[in-house]
């Protein structure tokens, strides 16, 4: 793998490797503090970001390693006409690796096609999001101890959040794993990947209007926002963005063990009262994004310690 445009370009076995990394990372972390020395990420982001961009500038300090790029395509080239391809071609002069987040699906295509430096995606419109589903997989290892044999409620904007389809694409290739896809039917999870990543493996899922009738069930609740940014008019946003609010009371028919997942940002489907839950993870799930970003960084600048 020279690029990770899908969670799908890596695999099984290399996610395996990524997350033992992150957790020799997490229990040694002085052991890596040198290195990336003298190596130089960029981060291109033309989109706005809190936890990916800073998670992946923070990976490459802990590492020893140095960070150029911006956080809005206001403050590129891009602003003045500049294609996406120039730009790439020009930090690619520059870096040794590139994360790169941008509105349109498939940009990451566009881009590594225009340079030899790795490509990162760090998330493309509303289709994927691998990196979102590495800090997803350490995330569910350090609570689970396990990839197979998971009941998963997918909940919220399964249509246009580019978390969940990523997210379903690396679990299809577990065993005993079980979906349940709980959304209005405006934001339905997308057919392609039903038909290309679950029913041509035979992999059971389920589409579900409410939470509650499913709760019992899961052992991971995933929630979503719904993407302002990706609807066509304000009024449907309106409509849909409070659908699902999760507060401690719907939690009461849960496992004791279920875990409560969210990429963030939240904005109202889970209320704050759900923070103090111990089976809310989703500030955990920011935090093992560093550190999975620092395994993958590792991995592709082909660095071994
Ligand atoms: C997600 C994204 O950008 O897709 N955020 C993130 O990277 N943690 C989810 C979202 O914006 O809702």
């Amino acid at each position: 793998m020279k690029n990770l445009i899908n969670i799908t370009d890596l695999t099984v076995e290399e996610i395996d490797e990524l997350v033992k990394v992150a957790l020799d990372i997490i229990a040694n972390p002085e052991k890596y503090q040198d290195a990336c020395r003298h190596k130089l990420l960029a981060t291109l982001f033309f989109e706005p970001s809190t936890r990916t961009r800073l998670s992946f500038e923070s990976a490459m300090h802990r590492l020893g390693g140095s960070v150029v790029g911006f956080s809005e395509a206001g403050s590129s080239s891009s602003a003045k006409g500049e294609s996406l391809s120039d730009t790439v071609q020009t930090v690619g002069c520059y870096a040794d690796i590139i994360a790169m987040r941008h509105p349109k699906e498939g940009a990451p295509i566009v881009a590594e096609r225009r340079t030899d430096v790795p490509i990162i995606n760090a998330g493309d419109g509303s289709h994927n999001h691998p990196t979102q589903t590495l800090t997803d997989l350490l995330t569910i290892w350090r609570s689970k101890g396990r990839f197979n044999d998971l009941t998963i409620g997918l909940c919220g904007d399964l249509k246009f959040g580019r978390t969940v389809h990523s997210l379903v694409g690396a679990m299809a290739r577990y065993t005993g794993i079980k979906f349940i896809f709980i959304a209005p039917e405006e934001l339905r999870f997308p057919h392609y990947i039903i038909e290309s990543e679950l029913e041509s493996r035979g992999i059971e899922y389920r589409e579900v209007g409410t939470m509650e009738e499913v709760m019992p069930e899961l052992d991971v609740l995933y929630m979503t926002r719904v993407q302002r940014e990706r609807f066509f008019n304000e009024a449907d946003y309106i409509r849909l963005k409070d659908t699902y609010i999760l507060t401690p009371d719907k939690l009461d028919p849960a496992k004791k063990d279920m875990i409560v997942m969210h990429p963030l940002p939240r904005v109202n489907e889970i209320s704050v009262a759900v923070d103090d839950d111990p089976r809310a993870m989703y500030f955990t799930q920011a935090k093992n994004g560093m550190f999975i970003r620092m395994a993958l960084i590792l991995k592709m600048l082909e660095v071994t310690v």
